[in-house]
């Protein structure tokens, strides 16, 4: 477990009030999707808790933190802050707090996701989308789902994310795609759920 205390005043310098709340939000629910998922209840709250550590750093910043630690992201990834910082506050957090690999791992892929996600990477990526803080349309549906099929509802919140990046003309991550596929397999074939 990290020190709890030093994670919270530094996020507390260097984050929203508004995000701050929204990382709080993510480890306690993070921490409630672990148990469904099987994932290891502590670890996920201090992914919850540090996974936005660098969001609010700016892109060219965000660009100076990949090319200090040697980050090497796919094309589509490299477009924006909101998606460098997974990578960078994986980075982050590492140096600062050493949450252990698992955990920074989660942090990396907590935005574009990936196939063959751990059951700790599941969780938070999940707890990102559907959070307290967190207001979108269909929010409510997909904490109704993950109440019955936390599975279910990671493919959902995927399904949903591409969905919207189409309607916007933006390009997909491949990772997202791919751990849509294999979020499907999972939830139809191996799950035998339809
Ligand atoms: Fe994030
Ligand atoms: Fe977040």
């Amino acid at each position: 477990m990290i020190d709890r205390d030093a994670a919270l005043a530094y996020l507390k310098e260097h984050l929203s009030e508004k995000r701050l709340r929204h990382s709080l939000g993510c480890a306690k629910t993070a921490a409630k999707l672990a148990v469904k998922f099987g994932a290891d209840v502590e670890k996920a709250y201090d992914t919850g808790l540090l996974h936005d550590i660098t969001r609010e750093i700016c892109y060219e910043d965000q660009l100076k933190i990949c090319a200090e630690y040697g980050i090497i992201v796919a094309d589509e990834e490299r477009v924006s802050a909101a998606l460098l910082h997974a990578p960078t506050g994986a980075a982050i957090a590492d140096k600062l707090f050493h949450p252990g690999a698992d955990v920074c791992s989660a942090i990396r892929w907590h935005t574009v996701a990936k196939p063959d996600m751990t059951p700790l990477e599941m969780s938070v990526c999940l707890a990102d989308y559907i959070e307290p803080t967190r207001h979108f349309k269909t929010v409510e549906k997909l904490r109704e789902t993950a109440a019955r099929d936390v599975y279910r509802a990671l493919l959902d919140a995927l399904s949903g994310t591409i969905i919207h990046i189409v309607r916007d003309g933006e390009p997909l991550c491949t990772q997202t795609v791919r751990a849509r596929n294999w979020l499907l397999q999972t939830v139809t074939g191996n799950r035998g759920v339809t």
